[in-house]
């Protein structure tokens, strides 16, 4: 019966819509950083339309949030979600997508009068972005025990305040214990944010797996001087030895080709003053390849590059982790139920790896996960411009619910 059901692209829509609208961007996109004013109005939003549609909601304590649409059978569940926190220049669809289609899923299955066998479970996992406190994939990671709950709480973001005490603020640090409802299967539909589905005029992406992520802080300390007067050789110029890596960075991504990527997304030098040469220069490189083996060369020799630019420049440099992920595989048949599915509809899917990191790569470690790609507009992503037309996004919904359906049968 269920085979023939279809989601309401309309009001998915109209969610995404609703949800965009706090922490509204001019130019379309939203800014909801983690445990910030904004995400607490989100979460409420979500955990509202969560009590609507008669899911049980539990919160956990890094702010996880969990509604259960009971099964005929109280057997583990099968859990699709995804993140409701943003980058700072964020757009509607990351992550807000798979929210919201795992709401439009129970909503499509509370209308048609379906109980399936297992329960479904939806999720909104915190501080995926990482983008104000690090590491990144953060509530996911807690989720499975990869990071214990006194690390993340002391976490101090970009902004001074610290992690533990800005969930606990909103309102969002819950009685649950993380990992508390371990799933027969995740499946994450999310947009792809990049070209390439688009450029192959395709819809759907059958995930493979997530590529290795290495993010990494970088320091670097020399002696501010005038810049007139100091004879070139004789400076300890910081903020040259920082360009210097964030050059280096892109040389990296040439030597170990296509699958190597790199960048430098935060540099900030002291004092930040035109006549002045910088004393000091904080960086962040993030690295990503799909091969650990290959990442793990990257990450040496960018390692080997600060010591010989410390030396070179005369300056000191120190680093810091912030983030380090080895690539994941998916389950190889979820990979192939979302391209059976795919198939179904009519949709060639093709086979991807993510080039982003997502919640179901920790997930992935505690139970078969797959996920499902949709196409963004101009590969455009963590950018107010990102787009996603909405029959693809249909497209992805009516693939979750078969293959939420499907799984819990
Ligand atoms: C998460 O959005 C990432 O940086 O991949
Ligand atoms: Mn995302
Ligand atoms: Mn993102």
């Amino acid at each position: 019966m269920s085979k023939d059901l279809r989601i309401d692209g309309a009001r998915l829509s109209w969610r995404l819509e609703q949800l965009g609208q706090i922490g509204g961007l001019p130019g379309g996109g939203n800014a909801r950083l983690a445990f910030t004013d904004e995400d607490k109005q989100g979460r409420d939003l979500v955990v509202g339309w969560m009590r609507e549609l008669g899911l049980e909601v539990t919160i956990d304590k890094i702010g996880n949030t969990i509604g259960v649409r009971k099964g005929l059978e109280d057997t583990a569940p099968v859990m699709t979600g995804s993140h409701i926190d943003t980058v700072r220049t964020g757009g509607r669809y990351d992550g807000n997508l798979g929210v919201l289609a795992g709401l439009e899923v129970c909503q499509r299955l509370n209308e048609a009068g379906i109980t399936t066998r297992r329960p479904l479970a939806v999720a909104f996992f915190s501080n995926e972005e990482g983008a104000r406190f690090h590491p990144d994939i953060m509530g996911a990671m807690v989720y499975i025990g990869k990071l214990d709950l006194p690390h993340a709480y002391e976490v101090v973001g970009i902004d001074g305040k610290v992690c533990g005490e800005e969930l606990k603020r909103i309102g969002y640090l819950g009685p649950a214990e993380p990992g508390w409802l371990k799933p027969h299967a995740f499946v994450e539909l999310h947009i792809e944010q990049g070209p390439i589905l688009e450029a192959e005029g395709l819809t759907i992406g059958a995930v493979d797996g997530v590529q290795g992520i290495s993010w990494t802080e970088v320091t670097v300390e020399g002696v501010s001087a005038h810049a007139g007067t100091t004879p070139m050789r004789l400076r300890k110029d910081a903020g040259y030895a920082a360009a210097e890596i964030a050059v280096f960075v892109r040389q990296l991504t040439r030597e170990f080709g296509a699958g190597q990527v790199g960048t430098v997304g935060r540099m900030e030098f002291k004092p930040g003053i035109t006549n002045v040469v910088p004393n000091r220069a904080v960086m962040t490189v993030d690295i990503r390849n799909p091969d650990e083996a290959i990442l793990q060369q990257a990450e040496a020799k960018l390692f080997a590059f600060l010591d010989k630019i410390a030396m070179a420049e005369g300056v000191k440099i120190s680093t810091r982790p912030l983030a380090r992920t080895q690539p994941v595989p998916f389950a190889p048949h979820m990979i192939d139920m979302v391209g059976e599915i795919a198939g179904e509809f009519g949709f060639k899917a093709r086979r991807m790896t993510s080039g982003a990191g997502h919640d179901a790569q920790m997930m992935a470690e505690i139970c078969p996960t797959g996920m499902i790609f949709v196409p963004s507009v101009n590969g455009l992503s963590h950018n107010v411009k990102e787009h996603t037309e909405p029959a693809d996004l249909e497209a992805g919904a009516n693939i979750l619910l078969q293959m939420m359906t499907r799984l819990a049968a």
